[in-house]
C-alpha cells in the first residue's frame, strides 16, 4: 500500500540505505523537504515502511514547465528487485500528472540508472561525482 508520509518517516531509511547509517536523522533532512508542494511517499507491506521517495518542486536549469526533483528514492535491503520501487515511482508519476507537473528529474546513482531508464527516464548529463557518494548522472522524465 502506498501512502503520503511526513518527512520524519523517511529519515531512518534515507540514513540506512543512502548514507550507510553514518548520519544523525536530522542530517538526513534536505533543503526543500518542507516546501509546501514537496511530498514524500512510502510503500508499506504489512504496515512496515519498506520504500520511500521524496519530490521537491524544483526546475532543472532552464527546462520549461513545472519540474519536480525526485530525491531519496530507496528500498530497504531484502525488499529490492521485486517491483516495489517501480510501483512507488509510477504512483508519483500519475499523481504529478494530476498536479499539472511537466517533468521529473533526479541526480541518479550509477548503480540505479537501469531502474530509472526502465521506467522511461532519459539520461541528460555527463557523469559527475557527488562527494562521498559516487558517480551520478542527471535523469529526466517528461510526464506531460
Ligand atoms: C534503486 C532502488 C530504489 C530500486 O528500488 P526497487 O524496489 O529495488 O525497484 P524495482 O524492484 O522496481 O526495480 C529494480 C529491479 O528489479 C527488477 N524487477 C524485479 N521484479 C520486478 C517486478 N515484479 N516489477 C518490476 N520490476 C521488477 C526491475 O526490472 C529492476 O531491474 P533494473 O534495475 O535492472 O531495471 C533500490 O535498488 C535501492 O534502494 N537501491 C539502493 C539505494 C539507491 O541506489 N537509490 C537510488 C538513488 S539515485
Amino acid at each position: 500500500m502506498i501512502r503520503f508520509i511526513p518527512v520524519e518517516d523517511t529519515l531512518a531509511i534515507r540514513n540506512a540505505v543512502l548514507r550507510e547509517g553514518k548520519l544523525t536523522l536530522d542530517q538526513c533532512r534536505w533543503p526543500g523537504d518542507e516546501k509546501e508542494q514537496s511530498f514524500h511517499l512510502g510503500y508499506f507491506e504489512n504496515d512496515k515502511l519498506i520504500c520511500i521517495a521524496t519530490f521537491h518542486p524544483q526546475s532543472y536549469k532552464d527546462f520549461p514547465g513545472a519540474g519536480y526533483q525526485l530525491r531519496g528514492m530507496a528500498t530497504i535491503d531484502g525488499c529490492r528487485g521485486k517491483g516495489i520501487g517501480n510501483k512507488l515511482l509510477n504512483f508519483a508519476i500519475v499523481y504529478l500528472r494530476g498536479q499539472k507537473a511537466n517533468y521529473i528529474w533526479c541526480n541518479a546513482r550509477k548503480n540505479a540508472l537501469k531502474f530509472y531508464i526502465s521506467i522511461g527516464f532519459e539520461v541528460i548529463s555527463d557523469e559527475f561525482e557527488v562527494p562521498n557518494i559516487g558517480l551520478h548522472r542527471v535523469l529526466y522524465l517528461k510526464i506531460q
